[in-house]
């Protein structure tokens, strides 16, 4: 049991409902709110390959589409062997909304790896330079 096994959850069950008919690449994500609240994504591709949308976006949108701000982790599920960490927009994305905080990379075998916002993106611009 650790503290992020309910994110992982939602996460593993998102995977259930990723789009993803031209990578077959799929990909679920968890973020949880400093209310408690999780929220959950899944990847969505379509034929104009450059309007997917990772799992990890989707899940922070939802959530800030839902009015909550300020989170404390984001978990990431594959179901390959080799940890998926976010690509880089995704990595933007949670440092803006989400700061420096735990990712928990993991698959559907139970293999779990835990990284932090920070270490994945350095020296990071933000609002704090505009
Ligand atoms: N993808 C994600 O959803 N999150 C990641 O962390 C890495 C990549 C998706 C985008 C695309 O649908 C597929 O995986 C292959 O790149």
């Amino acid at each position: 049991m650790s503290e992020f096994d309910a994110l992982i959850t939602a996460a593993t069950q998102a995977f259930q409902n990723a789009c993803a008919p031209i990578s077959n690449f799929r990909v679920g994500a968890a973020v949880r709110a400093k209310s408690g609240r999780i929220f959950a994504g899944c990847n969505i591709e379509n034929a104009t390959l450059g309007l997917t949308c990772c799992a990890e976006r989707v899940a922070i949108f939802k959530a800030v589409s839902e009015g909550e701000r300020g989170f404390d982790a984001i978990a990431v599920v594959t179901n390959v062997d080799r940890l998926t960490p976010p690509c880089g927009a995704c990595r933007q994305i949670i440092w803006e909304f989400c700061g420096d905080v735990p990712v928990l990379l993991a698959n559907l075998q139970g293999k779990v790896e835990q990284e932090t916002s920070g270490k994945l993106l350095p020296r990071a611009f933000d609002a704090s330079f505009l």
